[in-house]
């Protein structure tokens, strides 16, 4: 049967706003894949605060830019079909893939990913392992390798980092992996959670709710070189005195105010900078965190899991903002 005449399971939503209750279940044709894509069935997808951003009408007019749109774009899957220019990948292959953000497609039976974001997924790392991966631990690797230049095989001088949200979805993997290299990791997470975030390999854990916690102190009384910082609401005047000379805020929620403080850090050539940062995904990247989750070097936490009928439940617990790692949804 031509796979585009079938239909499959959707979840998806038809204006801005809405919360979980504006996600509807339908019934819609099965994406059929371009030259270059991978059409993959569905073994799981995870959600992201992305995704119910997009929802909110945050990243408008460029997200989504046409309705109805299916959300997500982290899942694993299993190759079904393959577009005429695909080399890579063939029927049967299990994989993970960051989806289209214009598109988005994960909340579904069926998704479309284009081959060079799709990676594959060996047996050692499940499916809901490895949905969990791509906006989380690609964001993590990003400001950890790129913008706060630590090297992930131990190599380069010793650095400071600071994790704040450290609980979270991108927040467990940012700790794992600044352990990977040569660092002393410091982390905010809530009092429930400091264990759990020491065992992720923080040195030190703090409580964003203490007083400490809140003014992003370092037990140890350490100055922090990067702040990879997850959370919200945090002003420029709290981190300032807990950076080192050249110490940088890697913002990953940034605000107008953020976009003011890069601006005027750059502009006075000040050492201590603060850094708005965007996901760009890349492939290669994809693969190598599925690799580390592969050879133990690096675990996926899973918060909860839901099946496709109740995405809307997974949705709430997202915007909720208290996952302790990821939250999965599965068909
Ligand atoms: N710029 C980019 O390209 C990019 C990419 C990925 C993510 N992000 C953004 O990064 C943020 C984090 O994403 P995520 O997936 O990690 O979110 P998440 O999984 O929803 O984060 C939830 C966790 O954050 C903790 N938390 C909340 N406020 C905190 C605070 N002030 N201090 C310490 N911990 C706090 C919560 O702990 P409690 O439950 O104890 O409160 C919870 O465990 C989101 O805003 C997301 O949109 C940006």
């Amino acid at each position: 049967m031509n796979m585009s005449e079938k239909l499959m399971h959707a979840v998806q939503y038809d204006y801005y706003g809405g919360g979980p209750a504006g996600l509807k279940h339908v019934e819609v044709p099965v994406p059929v894949p371009q030259m270059d894509e991978v059409l993959l069935k569905v073994e799981a997808a995870s959600i992201n605060p992305f995704d119910w951003k997009v929802q909110k009408g945050l990243l408008r007019p460029l997200l989504p830019r046409k309705f109805p749109h299916i959300p997500t774009i982290d899942i694993a899957g299993e190759v079904a079909d393959v577009g005429s220019g695909v080399r890579n990948f063939k029927a049967g292959d299990k994989v993970v893939a960051i989806l289209n953000a214009v598109n988005g497609g994960g909340l579904a039976d069926f998704a479309v990913a284009k081959e060079n974001l799709t990676v594959p997924r060996p047996p050692e790392v499940s499916a809901a392992e490895g949905a969990a991966l791509p906006v989380a631990a690609l964001t993590a690797h990003l400001a950890l390798t790129q913008s706060a230049g630590v090297k992930l095989d131990r190599s380069g001088p010793r650095k400071n980092i600071l994790v704040t949200a450290a609980s979270g979805g991108v927040g467990h993997y940012a700790v794992q992996l600044a352990k990977l290299g040569n660092t002393h990791v410091t982390a905010t997470c809530g009092a429930r959670n400091m264990d759990f975030v020491k065992s992720l390999g923080a040195d030190e854990v703090v409580d964003y709710k203490s007083p400490d916690g809140a003014a992003l102190k370092s037990p140890s009384g350490r100055k922090y070189d990067a702040v990879i910082h997850g959370a919200t609401g945090i002003p420029w005047s709290t981190f300032e005195p807990n950076l080192s000379e050249n110490g940088k805020v890697i913002d990953l929620t940034p605000g107008v105010s953020s976009f003011m403080t890069f601006a005027l850090k750059k502009l006075t050539f000040s050492k201590k900078q603060l850094f708005p940062l965007l996901l760009i995904p890349k492939g290669e990247n994809l693969d190598y965190v599925v690799k580390l989750v592969k050879e133990g070097k690096l675990k996926t936490v899973i918060d909860s899991k839901y099946p496709l009928s109740k995405a809307e439940d997974a949705w709430a617990k997202s915007i909720n903002g208290h996952a302790t790692g990821k939250i999965i949804v599965e068909p």
